[in-house]
């Protein structure tokens, strides 16, 4: 995969071509994380229930799967449902469960033809079964895929993964004297997994609401205005190519200049 996978993908002379065009695939990000926000406001703007942002988001879902796996990302995660969004009416959390195993059950083959392995990343044990049935069977048949990794976070906080992760460590018997951040990354959900290099979030909230709290580390943040049922391939170039004009020093010195201090 890459550019020229998109470029065959995507309507030839319009805007996402002239972004296409300008994305140095040699910098590419690795790992992209979006927060998938504003469908609520989405549905609230056209005086829908909220349901129905949820609805025309999954539209956007599909777009950005197949345009990051065409544009060569090897990490794909989205955030479809925090610890914390249990808090929401259970008419609403109920039709995004079953919106999960609709999007499921009628996009297995997209990620089949994209070669697309499909993982979920949080307590998934607290999941109904039927659900928990429906992503499992998706894991299984893309688990042999060679191409993008594609998380989704499910009844994920950041907290609790961190706590997860901190379980598992002392349940391993190892010395804790020997612990050290690489391995303490290895007992998390995204164990093996590159970090973020670029977190997205829709609708203009410029908060992280408990998303991979370890892994963000150094991520580059970019956050548009744009409502998650709106976001396409369109926008994810956007943010790619606004990610390829950051200078990301680590806690170093900007690398021109690096290069010329001894
Ligand atoms: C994001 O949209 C979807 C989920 C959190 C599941 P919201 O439902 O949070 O939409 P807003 O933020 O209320 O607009
Ligand atoms: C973050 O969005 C969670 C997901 C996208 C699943 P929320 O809408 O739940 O976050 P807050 O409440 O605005 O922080
Ligand atoms: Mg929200």
């Amino acid at each position: 995969m890459g550019l020229d996978q998109l470029l065959e993908w995507i309507p030839a002379g319009g805007p996402e071509e002239a972004l296409a065009r300008q994305v140095m695939q040699d910098r590419l990000p690795r790992h992209v994380a979006i927060i998938m926000d504003g469908n609520g406001r989405w549905a609230g703007q056209r005086h829908l229930p909220r349901v129905e942002g949820h609805r025309a988001g999954i539209d956007a879902v599909r777009d950005v799967v197949e345009a990051s796996a065409r544009m060569g990302l090897e990490v794909l995660t989205l955030y479809a449902f925090s610890v914390e969004n249990w808090k929401r009416p259970q008419a609403e959390v109920s039709t995004l469960m079953m919106l999960l195993k609709r999007y499921l059950r009628s996009e297995l083959s997209t990620l089949l033809r994209n070669n697309i392995r499909f993982h979920v990343i949080g307590r998934t044990e607290a999941l109904s079964t039927d659900v928990l049935d429906e992503l499992r069977d998706a894991e299984r048949k893309t688990a042999t895929n060679t191409g993008m990794l594609f998380n989704i976070a499910l009844n994920y906080g950041g907290r609790t993964e961190i706590v997860d992760a901190a379980r598992r460590a002392m349940a391993s018997g190892l010395d804790p004297q020997a612990l050290d951040e690489q391995q303490f990354a290895g007992f998390l959900y995204t164990a093996g997994q590159p970090d973020p290099d670029l977190l997205i979030r829709t609708s203009g909230e410029m908060r992280v609401s408990n998303f991979l709290l370890w892994q963000i580390a150094y991520a580059e943040i970019w956050v548009t205005d744009t409502l998650w049922p709106d976001f396409r391939c369109r926008h994810l170039l956007e943010g790619v190519l606004a990610y390829q004009k950051r200078d990301r020093r680590f806690g170093g010195i900007a690398a021109p200049v690096a290069a010329g201090v001894k």
